[in-house]
């Protein structure tokens, strides 16, 4: 393949770079466009055909329905890895050493705990408060308390930016479910494994001390593993063009939890939940929501359905349902909601509308069967799959900051008015 691709405007010959990755995957490197060419630019509304870096984290092909993290396969690490092996691979590159490992943790736990003070913007939410909006403010707090900005290219402060965060956030996320629930604010044990940690500090009552259930320990870390990372999504994406700007490490996170917030991204996993209670109070009708998902006038859509990527099966929800129907019957819970999700899943592959837009189940489709079996409740959902994104995020932030990326700033496309003159107010 030639090297090189050839752009032809108003008869003038154009040749930009091409780029290949390790994955073989092919990039007009387009740095010199609007220079060379005297001001014409590229337009991709919600950036389906554009890249915003090159990043050697994760690895998505969304034909072959591939996911790959440092390029171990989700399979195997959601298999054989735990979180937080997981989340040091991410974050640094490689799988870690047992005494890797277990300094990581130890470093983590010597940072989990939070100033008190952080109680006191948490009181001033009202319980009705949804959790994402508590959560995304209290982030973007720690910033007041750990004012210190990173210098990147200090490998020491950046290690301790890392582990900071990473001990500080299960506490905001459990507190944040606490509030809501108008339960103590307690911490959890450091003696513990990180996911148990969240687990205690979640769901301790505060009379009487609280029985770790393997099944659940497992399905958390299994389900924080698959939420890790994905590569240039719209709140990786968020948090990168946050910290291009050199915002501090906790504020561009913060801005990541706002945007996966949304229904169209990590809020679909709340969506989901709230669509199938709907079919369910609706006798099960799920035609009738296909048929909304398909009419173009109705805003409805599928929730949990499609991607901007995966046009296969999203390797994540393979996994996941497997994982709903073990977590269940191991948790002796009948829900009839599993049983309308796969209805709906085996409708949608069998209907052209989906067929033929290739939409399938993501990671969200499944997800929230699995929290509600865990007794998490559904407004907590998008939370969890903060906490599981949350190395992620880090990792693409420490990527972008130390390969010392330009401050993310798009072009656009001026459609406006063109030169008018300003007439006074009895002019007009
Ligand atoms: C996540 O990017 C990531 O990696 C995200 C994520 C991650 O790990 O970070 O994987 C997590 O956000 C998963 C997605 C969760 N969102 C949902 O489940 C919400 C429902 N899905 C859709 O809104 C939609 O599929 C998106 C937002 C996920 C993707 O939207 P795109 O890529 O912009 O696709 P599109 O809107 O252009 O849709 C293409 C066609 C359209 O129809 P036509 O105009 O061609 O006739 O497919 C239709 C859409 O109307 N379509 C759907 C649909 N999704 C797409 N129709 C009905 N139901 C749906 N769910």
């Amino acid at each position: 393949m030639s090297n090189k691709a050839t752009l032809e405007i108003d008869g003038k010959k154009y040749e930009f770079p091409l780029i290949v990755g390790t994955e073989n995957e092919v990039a007009i490197d387009v740095k010199s466009l609007r220079s060379a060419t005297g001001g014409v630019i590229t337009i991709d509304p919600g950036y389906k055909n554009t890249g915003s870096c090159e990043s050697a984290i994760t690895f998505l092909d969304g034909e072959k329905g591939i996911l790959r993290y440092r390029g171990y396969s989700i399979e195997e690490l959601a298999e054989k890895a735990d979180f937080l092996e997981v989340a040091y691979l991410l974050i640094f590159g490689e799988l870690p050493t047992q005494d890797e490992l277990d300094k990581f943790h130890s470093d983590i736990k010597s940072h989990s705990v939070v100033d008190d003070d952080i109680k006191k913007i948490l009181e001033a939410f009202p319980k009705s408060a949804h959790p994402m909006g508590v959560l995304s403010s209290l982030t973007s707090a720690l910033t007041a308390f750990n004012p210190t900005s990173v210098d990147v290219d200090s490998e020491e402060e950046m290690y301790n930016a890392i582990v900071r965060i990473l001990g500080k956030f299960p506490v905001l996320v459990a507190w944040t479910m606490r509030k809501k629930h108008g339960m103590p604010l307690e911490y959890g044990d450091d003696s513990l494994g990180y996911v148990e940690n969240v687990l205690k500090m979640m769901f301790k009552s505060p009379n009487g001390d609280y029985e770790q259930n393997p099944i659940l320990v497992n399905a958390l870390d299994k389900l924080l593993i698959l939420h890790a990372d994905h590569e240039q999504n719209c709140s990786t994406s968020t948090v990168r063009i946050a910290g291009s700007s050199h915002a501090g490490l906790f504020v561009s996170l913060a801005s990541g939890i706002s945007a996966l917030w949304g229904p169209l991204h990590g809020g679909a996993n709340q969506a989901v939940l709230e669509m199938l209670e709907a079919i369910k109070e609706d006798d099960g009708d799920t035609k009738k929501y296909m048929a909304k998902a398909k009419d173009k006038e109705d805003p409805f859509r599928l929730m949990g359905f499609g991607h901007r990527v995966y046009k296969n099966f999203d390797p994540r929800a393979k996994i996941i349902k497997v994982a709903a129907d073990e977590v269940l019957s191991q948790l002796g819970v009948e829900d009839p909601i599993l049983d309308i999700a796969k209805g709906l899943e085996k409708e949608a592959l069998e209907d052209s509308y989906f067929v033929d837009r290739k939409l399938y189940p993501n990671v969200d489709f499944y997800s929230g069967i699995i929290y509600r079996a865990m007794g998490i409740p559904v407004e907590m959902f998008t939370v969890m799959f903060a906490l599981g994104r949350l190395p992620g995020w880090i990792a693409q932030w420490k990527e972008m900051r130390t390969k010392k990326e330009p401050i993310g700033r798009p072009r656009q496309l001026y459609i406006g008015e063109t030169y008018r003159e300003f007439k006074t107010i009895k002019n007009r």
